[in-house]
């Protein structure tokens, strides 16, 4: 009798062990089916499965929306998409000109690829002008691609002989004031940061730019001098400096270029045309044109190393 007992149990033991397996089976089943479904119409899985990295597909999700990402999916994966979503300048509207300009131009970086499209330096000069956006103010961008109609004129003030060389010169107010204050604090350090040439009306850049093409050819001067109604000095904005006996072609040779180089931007200014940015500004290097753009906005391009025009296009007409 209780030998039978204890087979009864031992029996029901058993079964319900067998119960149990089968029962944990049919769940892990369930569930591994409900996943692989889920998976199949997942778009992250969908993205890896045609050829993007796990890496890759997190950046992808995060930038694009659903029928951007479904796109995605009727072309050719294209791994160089998030190595310009990295970037620190990538704007989306660009990534198609990104893509084919990097394409084209493999040994160049993405990083200078996401610079020459934002500024539309990869395209020729002048042949599809912009009107410039003279709302801006103090960042008012005047280059090759951006330009200003030959009447206008901001409102100057004249400059002071103890300030510059020459007569007639003439800057927006606020311009010459922070000139003045920066002269001062050269001053100080024992330096005399001279301005030479300030605004330029349209008729004057356009005999300084008629001059050098009857001199040099169009082609070499258009890597130095603006055509009228591109020149950033019709802007009143732009000042050209000399240090005491020296000409522009050596004023990078001087104290007073050193001192701009680490000082100009708390006044405001920035070196307009930077030695290693001419394929950005499309202007030859002038150590010389130091550009008013505030404080603030001077600093930002000071510590990023970046140009005006980059600025620009990422913070301003975005
Ligand atoms: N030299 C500068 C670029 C100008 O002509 O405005
Ligand atoms: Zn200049």
């Amino acid at each position: 009798m209780r030998l039978r007992l204890k087979d009864n149990v031992k029996k029901n033991i058993y079964l319900g062990l067998v119960f149990l397996i089968l029962f944990l089976i049919a769940i892990f089943s369930i569930k591994s089916i409900v996943t692989m479904v889920k998976q199949k119409n997942n778009i992250e899985y969908k993205l890896e499965k045609h050829g993007y990295s796990e890496d890759d597909v997190k950046i992808l999700v995060k930038n694009f929306n659903e029928k951007e990402l479904d796109n995605l999916l009727n072309k050719k994966a294209n791994k160089n998409i998030t190595k310009f979503i990295k970037e620190k300048y990538y704007l989306k509207k660009n990534l198609d000109k990104y893509l084919t300009y990097y394409e084209n131009n493999m040994d160049l970086t993405p990083t200078l690829v996401v610079a020459l499209i934002n500024t539309r330096s990869n395209e020729d000069w002048y042949t599809n002008p912009k009107d410039a956006d003279t709302s801006k103010n103090n960042l008012l961008l005047v280059n090759k691609f951006n330009g200003l109609k030959e009447d206008y004129e901001p409102v100057l003030i004249d400059v002071s002989n103890w300030y510059s060389y020459g007569e007639n010169n003439k800057l927006t107010e606020e311009t010459y004031n922070a000139f003045k204050d920066m002269f001062n604090a050269a001053k100080a350090d024992g330096l005399k940061i001279i301005a030479t040439s300030c605004y330029r009306a349209y008729a004057s850049q356009k005999r300084i730019y008629d001059t050098d093409v009857y001199q040099y050819g169009e082609e070499v001067t258009n890597e130095s001098v603006a055509k009228p109604g591109f020149s950033e000095h019709q802007t009143g904005l732009a000042i050209d400096v000399l240090a005491p006996g020296t000409a522009l072609s050596n004023f990078h040779e001087t104290e007073e270029y050193q001192w701009l180089l680490n000082n100009a931007h708390l006044y405001g200014f920035i070196l307009r045309y930077p030695e290693d940015k001419t394929n950005i500004t499309g202007y030859a290097y002038e150590s010389w044109h130091y550009r008013y753009v505030g404080k603030e906005v001077a600093k930002f391009i000071h510590e990023n190393n970046i140009t005006f025009d980059e600025y620009y296009a990422y913070y301003i007409a975005k």
